[in-house]
C-alpha cells in the first residue's frame, strides 16, 4: 500500500470512528483491541508478558553480570490472577527464538510465581555476544499465555585480559584512521574516556550520552560504555576522534576498543600510542565547577573524518592507568533530557543580558550567535537575582560557573554548547554578545541521569502539587550518575546523608533500581578493610569514618532496594560489607551507645544532640542487618544481631530518655521522633513521648517543623502511623516559615538547602533535594501505596489512603517491578470513592477509612455491594474477604482494577 493510500485509509477510518463511535481499533500497544467505547476488550486468559527487563534495564547493551536477572510484567483478562509457571527462552539468533527455540537457555516450564529477579541459568554467556529472549507465563488455572515479544541483552567485555588497548592521552583531541575492506555487519565500541569523553566517528558524535562515564572511585573502578557503531562505519577509510575532558578525574585518559565484524573478516581497533595522534582542540579549559572555554578559532575541521593532513598532530602518549577495574556502566546514562525556552530576557546594564529560564535545573545553555571571528561571548550562571535584575552568584562559593565561547565567524551564525561541564541555574547572564541577543538566541538544556519517571502523585490541594513539582525537579537534576547534594556550587557530591533520606522518594518518583545498584557498588568500593565508609561516595569530602547518619546510606539504600524490588541479590552481595560496617560501628560503641557525630540533624532549626541521631542509626543499622541475616538464612547472625539491637535499644533509652519529662534528650521534634519511629520507646512511655512531640509541633511551634533533614524524613510517616495524618497534612501544606510551602510560595522551583529564605553567601543552595524526602509520604500515606508490613517488591500490597482534612482527592501511581500500582480517592461528606489497580501476580489489602460520622455504611465495588449491615458480602470477582478493622473497611483483593464506593447515612 502506498503511503498516500495508507494515510487516506487511516483518515477515512478515523472519520468513520468519530462519527459512529463504534468501530474496533487496535490499541496502540498492539495488544487488546478496543471496544465500542474505546475501552479495551480483554482477550481471554493471560496476555503476553510486557516490559521485559534484564538487570533492571531495557535491552541493555554491554552488561558484565554473568548471570543476569530477568523481569516481566503480566496482564490478564481476569481479576485475582497469578503466575503459576514461566518459561524463558534465550537464543543466539532472533530466528531461532521465532521458532520458539532457546539454544542458549530454555528454562522449560518452571513452576514458580517469580516474575522478577529470575536468574539466568543457561549456558555461559560470552563477551560481546548479543542474546535474544522472550518469556511466557501460565496463570493460576494453568493456562499458558502467548510469548512476549523479543527483547535482547548484550554482554560487555567480561574479563580484563580482553582489553587489548592502552590508556593514552597527551592532549584533549585524539584520533586514528583505519581501512575496512568490506562493509561492516556488526560493530561495537567499548570506551572509557576519563574524565569525560565525546566519541566521534566519521564526523558524527556517537550516541546520546553526555558527561560519560559516571563518577566513580577511579582507583577502584572505572566505567565503560558500549555503543553499536555499525551505522557510523563504511567500506574504505574511517576515522575515530575522541575529545577528552577532565571531569571528576581531573586528567585525561582514553581506553577504547572497537570490534568490527564483516563478512568473513573481523577487525579490532584499539587505543594505543603507536596508531593514535593528538592535537589540542578548541576546548581551552574545562572544569565541572568552573565551566568551559571553547575557542572555535582553534577547531581543526575534519579531524574526526578520514583524510585530513595530520602534519601538526603528534603521537599519543601512554598515560598512567586510573588503577580501577573496567566495569560496564549499567545504569541510565547522563543525557540532555529536555530543552527549555527562556521566559524573559532583560538588560539590567548596557551590554549585559539576563535570561530567565523559569526553572532551576542542572545542565547548560545553548547559544546561537553571529558575529566576527574571535568575538568572545561569556555566559554566567546563577540561581538567584538581585533586586536590580543582575545575577546573584554569592551562593556558588568558589565555582566560576561560566562558559566562554570564542566565535569562528561563520556567515550563517553558529551554535555553542559546552561538552564537559554542567551548571545548576535558572538565570543566564550573557556578555560580549555581538549585537543584541533575542529570546531565541538561548535555550536551556536540561542534563542529568536519564532515569525514567516511575510515579505520579497529584492531589486537590494546589500547594501539594507545587511541592511535588519542586521535589521532582530537585531530585532528577541531582542525579548525575550518583545522587548529588546540589548542582551549582563547588560541591555536587554524593553526600550519603542526603542520599539516604531521599532514596525512597526517588524510587517512587523514578525508576532508580539500576542507578542505586551502581551507587551501592560505589559505596562498597570506598569501604576500608576496617569496615569504615565515607561521608561522600565517591570519597571527596567529609571525614573518615562517615558520620553514622551518613554511613547509614549503605544499609538503608540496600534495604530500600530490597523493599522496592524484592532484590535478594543486592542483600547477598552486600551482606559481608554491611556486617563489616556494623562491626565497625560496634567497635566505636563499647557500652552500646554510639556517640560520635559530625553533622547530626543537619540544617535543623532547633538542635538535637548528634549522639542521639548517631545512636538511632546504629540501632536501626543493626536491626536491618539482623533482618537481612534472617532473609539469607544466616540464623546465628540473625539471632546475634537482634540481641545486639535489643541491647542498643536499652542503652539508647537509658542514655537519652528522661522519665521525669517524658522526653528524649532535649525534647526536640527530632529527638522524640527518632525513637518513636523505630518503635524502641518503652511501652509505658509511648503516649507521653508522642504527646510531647505533637504538643511541641502544635503549641510550641504553631504547627511547624523545627527539624533538619534527618528528623523530617521520619516525622510525617510517624505522625501518620500514630493516627495523626491530619497533623502531618497540616505540616505538609503549611506555607509560613519553616515549611515546604514557604519555599514554594517564595519563588522556589526546586527545594532549598535551608528552610530559611536566604540569598546571601555560603551554604545556601537553591537546589538541594534532601527535604524532598516528604515525597515518599505523598505516595505511602496520602495515596496510601505501600508493601504490606514485612513483605517486599509489591507482591503483597497495602492500599491505605489517608483521607485528611479538606483534601477532596489524591491520586498516586507507581510503576513497580511487578507492574502498575495505583490508588485514587475522592472524598465528599458521606462518600468516599477509591479506584485501585493491582498488577497481576500481586495481591492487596485495600483499606477504606471510615472518615465521616456515618451509620449504615455500604461499600460497593462497581455495581456490586460488598459491605452491608456490618458484614462483608462475598461474591465480587477478585475480592476474597472483608472485615472491619480499627474503624476501617479492609478488603483482600487480587490483581485487577477496582472501583470502590463507600456511602452511609
Ligand atoms: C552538603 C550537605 C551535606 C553536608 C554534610 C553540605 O555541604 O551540601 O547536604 O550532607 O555538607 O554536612
Amino acid at each position: 500500500m502506498s503511503k498516500t493510500r495508507s494515510t487516506h485509509w487511516y483518515s477515512v477510518l478515523l472519520v468513520t470512528c468519530l462519527a459512529s463511535a463504534a468501530c474496533p481499533l487496535t490499541a496502540s500497544d498492539g495488544r487488546a483491541p478496543l471496544g465500542p467505547t474505546g475501552a479495551s476488550v480483554p482477550q481471554e486468559g493471560p496476555e503476553a508478558p510486557g516490559n521485559l527487563r534484564c538487570e533492571y534495564l531495557k535491552n541493555p547493551l554491554g552488561i558484565d553480570v554473568r548471570q543476569p536477572r530477568f523481569a516481566w510484567v503480566l496482564d490478564h483478562s481476569e481479576r485475582a490472577q497469578k503466575q503459576s509457571a514461566y518459561q524463558i527462552l534465550v537464543a543466539t539468533q532472533p530466528a531461532l527464538l521465532a521458532q520458539d527455540k532457546g539454544d542458549q537457555w530454555d528454562s522449560g516450564q518452571v513452576e514458580s510465581g517469580d516474575s522478577t529477579q529470575v536468574v539466568y541459568n543457561g549456558r555461559p554467556l560470552e563477551s560481546g555476544h548479543t542474546y535474544y529472549w522472550k518469556v511466557r507465563a501460565w496463570d493460576k488455572g494453568g493456562s499458558a499465555g502467548p510469548y512476549s515479544s523479543t527483547a535482547q541483552f548484550e554482554m560487555g567485555l567480561l574479563s580484563p585480559e580482553e582489553w587489548k588497548g592502552q590508556w593514552i592521552g597527551g592532549a584533549n583531541q585524539l584520533r586514528t584512521e583505519f581501512q575496512l575492506s568490506s562493509a561492516p555487519e556488526r560493530a561495537r565500541a567499548y570506551i572509557c574516556g576519563l574524565g569525560y569523553y565525546e566519541l566521534r566517528i566519521n564526523g558524527r558524535k556517537v550516541g546520546r550520552n553526555v558527561l560519560d562515564p559516571g563518577f566513580t572511585t577511579f582507583d577502584k573502578r572505572v566505567l565503560y560504555s558500549t555503543y553499536d557503531v555499525t551505522p557510523y562505519l563504511r567500506v574504505g577509510a574511517n576515522a575515530v576522534g575522541v575529545m577528552l575532558g577532565q571531569g571528576w578525574y581531573g586528567s585525561r585518559a582514553l581506553m577504547l576498543q572497537m570490534k568490527i565484524e564483516m563478512k568473513g573478516a573481523e577487525r579490532t581497533v584499539i587505543s594505543n600510542a603507536s596508531s593514535w595522534k593528538v592535537h589540542p582542540g578548541p576546548i581551552a579549559s574545562d572544569s565541572v565547577y568552573d565551566g568551559e572555554i571553547y575557542d572555535a578559532t582553534q577547531e581543526t575541521p575534519g579531524w574526526d573524518a578520514p583524510g585530513i593532513d595530520d602534519a601538526g598532530w603528534t603521537p599519543a602518549q601512554a598515560v598512567k592507568p586510573p588503577g580501577g577495574v573496567l566495569s560496564a556502566e549499567m545504569m541510565p546514562p547522563i543525557r540532555v533530557v529536555d530543552t527549555l525556552v527562556p521566559r524573559t530576557l532583560s538588560s539590567p546594564h548596557p551590554g549585559v543580558y539576563v535570561y530567565d529560564l523559569g526553572q532551576n535545573f542542572s545542565g547548560w545553555a545553548q547559544l546561537r550567535v553571529r558575529g566576527p571571528r574571535g568575538t568572545r561571548v561569556q555566559l554566567r550562571f546563577a540561581e538567584l537575582l538581585y533586586d536590580n535584575g543582575t545575577i546573584n552568584r554569592e551562593n556558588l562559593e568558589a565555582a566560576k560557573a561560566r562558559d566562554i565561547y570564542v566565535l569562528r565567524g561563520d556567515d550563517g551564525g553558529e551554535v555553542f554548547e559546552p561538552h564537559f561541564t554542567y551548571h545548576g541555574f535558572r538565570y543566564v547572564e550573557v556578555t560580549g554578545y555581538p549585537g543584541t541577543p533575542g529570546l531565541d538566541s538561548l535555550r536551556g538544556r536540561v542534563v542529568h541521569s536519564a532515569v525514567e519517571p516511575a510515579g505520579n502523585f497529584a492531589a486537590s490541594k494546589p500547594i501539594l502539587n507545587q511541592i511535588q513539582r519542586l521535589i521532582r525537579w530537585g531530585q532528577s537534576t541531582n542525579l548525575h550518575s550518583i545522587p548529588t547534594d546540589c548542582d551549582q556550587r563547588n560541591e555536587r557530591q554524593g553526600w550519603m546523608g542526603d542520599a539516604q533520606v531521599t532514596a525512597e522518594e526517588a524510587m517512587l518518583n523514578f525508576d532508580m533500581a539500576a542507578f542505586y545498584t551502581n551507587f551501592i557498588r560505589d559505596i562498597r568500593d570506598v569501604q576500608g578493610p576496617d569496615g569504615t565508609i565515607t561521608d561522600t561516595v565517591p570519597h571527596r569530602y567529609g571525614q573518615r569514618p562517615a558520620d553514622p547518619a551518613w554511613g547509614t546510606a549503605y544499609p538503608l539504600i540496600t534495604w530500600y532496594m530490597y523493599q522496592q524490588n524484592g532484590d535478594r541479590r543486592i542483600l547477598e552481595e552486600n551482606y559481608d560489607g554491611l556486617k563489616k560496617y556494623v562491626e565497625f560501628l560496634r567497635s566505636r560503641a563499647p557500652d552500646n551507645v554510639l556517640r560520635y557525630s559530625y553533622y547530626g540533624d543537619w540544617v535543623s532549626i532547633v538542635k538535637t544532640p548528634g549522639a542521639l541521631v548517631s545512636d538511632f542509626y546504629y540501632c536501626w543499622d543493626v536491626q536491618i542487618l539482623a533482618k537481612i541475616a534472617e532473609l539469607l538464612d544466616k540464623s546465628a547472625d540473625a539471632q546475634a544481631y537482634s540481641r545486639l539491637a535489643t541491647d542498643i535499644q536499652n542503652a539508647f533509652n537509658h542514655e537519652f530518655f528522661d522519665p521525669k519529662t517524658g522526653n528524649y534528650a532535649n525534647g526536640t521534634q527530632t529527638a522524640n521522633t527518632l525513637p518513636l519511629y523505630l518503635d524502641i520507646v518503652p511501652e509505658d512511655a509511648r503516649d507521653e513521648v508522642s504527646g510531647n512531640l505533637t504538643n511541641d509541633i502544635v503549641y510550641t511551634h504553631d504547627t511547624h517543623v523545627t527539624t533538619g533533614f534527618i528528623g523530617v524524613k521520619y516525622l510525617l510517616p510517624l505522625l501518620t502511623r500514630m493516627g495523626h495524618s491530619d497533623l502531618a497534612y497540616e505540616l505538609a501544606t503549611q506555607t509560613t516559615y519553616p515549611s515546604w510551602g514557604f519555599m514554594a510560595e517564595n519563588g522556589a522551583t526546586t527545594l532549598w538547602e535551608l528552610w530559611q529564605n536566604k540569598t546571601g553567601p555560603a551554604m545556601n543552595s537553591h537546589n538541594h533535594p534532601m527535604f524532598g524526602s516528604l515525597g515518599a509520604w505523598f505516595y505511602q500515606a496520602l495515596a496510601g501505596i505501600d508493601n504490606q508490613p514485612g513483605t517486599a517488591g509489591y507482591e503483597h500490597i497495602r492500599i491505605e489512603p489517608r483521607i485528611v482534612r479538606d483534601l477532596a482527592w489524591a491520586s498516586g501511581t507507581v510503576r513497580t517491578v511487578r507492574g502498575t500500582v495505583s490508588s485514587s480517592w475522592t472524598h465528599s461528606p458521606g462518600v468516599v470513592t477509591l479506584e485501585v489497580e493491582i498488577p497481576v501476580n500481586s495481591d492487596a489489602q485495600v483499606v477504606l477509612p471510615h472518615v465521616d460520622p456515618l451509620t449504615e455504611v455500604t461499600v460497593k465495588e462497581g455495581e456490586r455491594v460488598i459491605w452491608e449491615q456490618g458484614r462483608f458480602v462475598p461474591g465480587a470477582p477478585g475480592i476474597s474477604a472483608g472485615k472491619l478493622e480499627r474503624g476501617a473497611y479492609v478488603f483482600d483483593v487480587g490483581s485487577g482494577r477496582y472501583s470502590f464506593k463507600l456511602t452511609g447515612q
